[in-house]
C-alpha cells in the first residue's frame, strides 16, 4: 500500500478554494498524495467517535465535531485561554479552569481513537498546531507505531512562562511523543531547546536529536510561506476601483485578525503621533484596518475590540476633516483579490505584532507590489517574518514613537530604495514558499529518522 499523508488541525479547509497560509500549504501537497485532512466541523454536534465525510476531491476531508461545552473549554478555553496567551507572552491573559484542561484532553484521546480507526501502516501523519499538542502520546497509547510529526504554526513559549501551565511538566513530555518537531523560527527552535535543557528526562544525542524516555525527537525550523506566483498574480488582476472615486493618498494598510497579540492598539497610537507631528501639512493621509472578529466569547477579544474603537474614534475625532476620515477601521472580513489589490495600492505595510508565529500578511504585502513602484512593509522585529525578511523596515512594535517615524520614512521613502527592499523581501518570500514548506517538512520527517531505530 502506497503512503498517504494525514493531516490534523483544528480547522478544515471548506469550499474548493482553498485561503489562508496553513490550507494553501498543504492542499497541494494532499491533493498529489491523495491524502485525507482531518478537522472540526464548522457546526458544533455530537459526532459519536466517528468522522463525517465532507466534500468533494481532490482530497478526502474528514470531520469531527465539537459539542457546545467543547467548543467552550477546549477551543476557547484551553487552546485560546491558556495555550495562546502563554505562547504569545500573555501570562496575564492567561485562564486557568480544570475544566479547560479535562475537554483538551478528552477531545485529544477522542480524535486519537478516531485516527487509530483510520490509518493504515504507511501512512505519515501531521498535526498542526496548539490545539493537538497531546495527539501523538494518545496515538502512541493506542499502538499507532506511525511516523507522526507536528508543526506549531505559533511562537514558541519562553522558559519562564512555561510553568503557568497547568501539568506543566507535561508539555515536553507530549511534544516528545512526535518525531519531529517543527517550529516556524531558529528562535523558536533555540526556545524549545531549551525547555528539553531544562527537563532532566530529556537526553541530547550526538546527531542533534533529543532522548526522551524511549522517544526520539528532532526539532527543526521550517519558517511558513504562501503561494508567492499565485498571489502576484491575483494582485495583478484588474478589479473595479474599491473605493469608487475616493482613493485616499497615500495610505497604510493593516490586515489581521482582531488578535490582542497583533498590536493595534499600539499601531492606531503610532499612526495618531503621526498625524501630530510627522504628516507634511496639507497631506491627508490614511491608515485603511482590516480587522475581522474572531474568537469571541474570549474576555480578551472583547476588550481588545473595544479599545479600537475607542481608539479610532478618538483619532478620527481629533484629526478628520468634512472630507477625510484618517482611520477606516473595518471590522469585517474583506475577500481575498480585494485585499491583493489594496496591498499593491498601499504605500505603506504595517504588521506590527507584539509576538508571531510567522505572519503571512507581511509576505502577501510584499508578493502584492508592483515592482515598478512597490510600497513599503513596516515590520514587528517580534513577528516570525522578520527573521528573515530583514530588509523590511523592522520596528519595536512598543515604541509608539518609533512607528510613527517608520511610517513616515515609509510614506517618503525614494523608489530606489524602495525597490532595493522590495527585491529582498520578495526573494525570501518566494524562497519560503507555501510548497516548500510543506516538503522540506515532509522530507526530514520521512529521512532523517530512519536510522533510528524507533521505539515508543
Ligand atoms: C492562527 C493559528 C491557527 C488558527 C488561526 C485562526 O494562525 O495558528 O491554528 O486556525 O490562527 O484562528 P481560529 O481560532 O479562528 O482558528
Amino acid at each position: 500500500m502506497n503512503e498517504r499523508l494525514i493531516v490534523v488541525s483544528n480547522r478544515l479547509p471548506m469550499g474548493d478554494t482553498p485561503s489562508g497560509g496553513l490550507v494553501v500549504s498543504l492542499h497541494d501537497v494532499l491533493a498529489a498524495s491523495g491524502g485525507c485532512w482531518i478537522g472540526s466541523h464548522p457546526e458544533a454536534g455530537d459526532d459519536h467517535g466517528a468522522f463525517e465525510r465532507i466534500g468533494e476531491e481532490p482530497y478526502q476531508r474528514l470531520a469531527f465535531r465539537l459539542t457546545q461545552s467543547e467548543m467552550e473549554n477546549y477551543y476557547l478555553g484551553y487552546a485560546n485561554s491558556v495555550l495562546w496567551p502563554l505562547c504569545h507572552r500573555r501570562p496575564d491573559l492567561v485562564k486557568i479552569r480544570p475544566a479547560y484542561r479535562e475537554a483538551y484532553e478528552a477531545v485529544n484521546r477522542r480524535i486519537a481513537a478516531m485516527i487509530a480507526h483510520e490509518v493504515s501502516p504507511e501512512d505519515i501523519i501531521w498535526v498542526q498546531d496548539y490545539h493537538f499538542i497531546p495527539l501523538a502520546r494518545e496515538l502512541r497509547k493506542l499502538r499507532v507505531t506511525n511516523r507522526i510529526g507536528f508543526f506549531l504554526h505559533i511562537p514558541f513559549p519562553v522558559l519562564a512562562d512555561l510553568s503557568i501551565m497547568p501539568q506543566a511538566e507535561t508539555f515536553a513530555e507530549c511534544l516528545a511523543h512526535y518525531n519531529l518537531i517543527g517550529l516556524q523560527t531558529r528562535e523558536d527552535v533555540a526556545r524549545c531547546l531549551e525547555m528539553f535543557r531544562d527537563d532532566p528526562r530529556a537526553e541530547f544525542m550526538t546527531d542533534g536529536s533529543i532522548k526522551f524516555g524511549e522517544h526520539v525527537s528532532l526539532v527543526h525550523s521550517f519558517p511558513i510561506g504562501i503561494d508567492a506566483k499565485a498571489f502576484e498574480d491575483e494582485a495583478r488582476r484588474e478589479l473595479p476601483d474599491v473605493f469608487g472615486g475616493a482613493s485616499p493618498a497615500p495610505f497604510a494598510i493593516g490586515v489581521d485578525r482582531l488578535d490582542y497579540s497583533k498590536g493595534l492598539p499600539n499601531r492606531f497610537r503610532a499612526f495618531g503621533t503621526y498625524l501630530a507631528d510627522l504628516r507634511p501639512e496639507h497631506t491627508r493621509p490614511c491608515l485603511i484596518q482590516i480587522a475581522p472578529p474572531t474568537r469571541l466569547g474570549v474576555q480578551a477579544y472583547e476588550d481588545i475590540t473595544e479599545e479600537l474603537q475607542g481608539l479610532t474614534g478618538k483619532i478620527n475625532g481629533q484629526f478628520a476633516e468634512l472630507d477625510w476620515t484618517p482611520i477606516r477601521f473595518i471590522n469585517r472580513s474583506v475577500e481575498r483579490a480585494r485585499l491583493a489589490h489594496l496591498f499593491r495600492m498601499a504605500r505603506c505595510g504595517l504588521v506590527t505584532s507584539l509576538a508571531d508565529g510567522m505572519n503571512l500578511v507581511a509576505k502577501e504585502y510584499i508578493a502584492a507590489q508592483d515592482p515598478a513602484d512597490p510600497g513599503v512593509l513596516v515590520l514587528s522585529q517580534f513577528a516570525g517574518a522578520a527573521e528573515d525578511m530583514t530588509e523590511a523596515l523592522l520596528v519595536n512594535p512598543y515604541d509608539i514613537e518609533a512607528m510613527a517615524h517608520r511610517i513616515d520614512e515609509a510614506f517618503r521613502m525614494p523608489l530606489g530604495e524602495r525597490q532595493r527592499r522590495y527585491r529582498h523581501c520578495l526573494e525570501v518570500v518566494r524562497k519560503t514558499d507555501a510548497t516548500s514548506w510543506a516538503h522540506n517538512f515532509l522530507n526530514v520527517l520521512r529521512s532523517s529518522l530512519k536510522a533510528l531505530d524507533l521505539a515508543f
